[in-house]
């Protein structure tokens, strides 16, 4: 049966654009049926507009407390009833209320090679330390960032002269077949 996806952006959405690009194969199992941004101004809605894709805006800034902006963001997802939803670029943390709510159902891309490197500057962080790869890691989201069990993992290597947005480039080209990739396995499972 046609799994039912929800995607989360917040800038650009070349994440989101990969997996709905897959998803947009006719043998894929799967089918966007949510794109929601809490930043009205992300280029990722504008691939959501031009392809008539289901999308929504939920404004952080409108919303004083976390909590109440997760409970808006829950409203609009639970009426788009997704069996998975994918954090692609959302740059905000979750109450721990909404994650214990989709747990299993909650996915994440991370720039770096998890453990390793949860949170921020993930690419500065890793020439600092001298690494001779880097990559990025899909994983479930439980309340703790970056922590949840991983689903799939790409590496790159780190070349010489590389500057943080060299490698950030690199690794995104990796993502964009590494989430694909993991949500079709999720999707097809039972
Ligand atoms: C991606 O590199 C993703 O891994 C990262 O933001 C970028 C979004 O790019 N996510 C995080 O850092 C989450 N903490 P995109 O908007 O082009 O998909």
């Amino acid at each position: 049966m046609t799994k039912r996806v929800a995607i989360l952006i917040s800038g650009r959405g070349s994440n989101m654009r990969a997996l709905c690009e897959a998803m947009a194969s006719p043998d894929f199992p799967a089918k966007p049926v949510l794109i929601l941004s809490n930043r009205p101004d992300a280029a990722g809605l504008d691939y959501a507009r031009a392809e008539g894709l289901p999308h929504a805006v939920i404004d952080h800034t409108q919303y004083e407390a976390r909590e109440a902006f997760d409970a808006a963001l829950d409203a609009e997802l639970s009426a788009a009833q997704p069996d998975l939803i994918c954090l692609a670029g959302f740059m905000r943390l979750l109450t721990p209320g909404f994650v214990e709510k989709w747990a299993g159902k909650l996915i994440n891309i991370h720039p770096s090679l998890l453990p390793k490197y949860p949170g921020l500057k993930t690419h500065q962080r890793a020439l600092d330390a001298g690494d001779a790869e880097a990559g990025c890691t899909v994983h479930y989201v439980v309340p703790e960032m970056d922590a949840g069990e991983i689903i799939g993992q790409a590496r790159v290597p780190v070349l010489p002269g590389d500057t943080a947005e060299t490698l950030e480039d690199r690794v995104r080209e990796a993502e964009h077949t590494l989430y694909p990739d993991c949500l079709l396995r999720l999707v097809s499972q039972a």
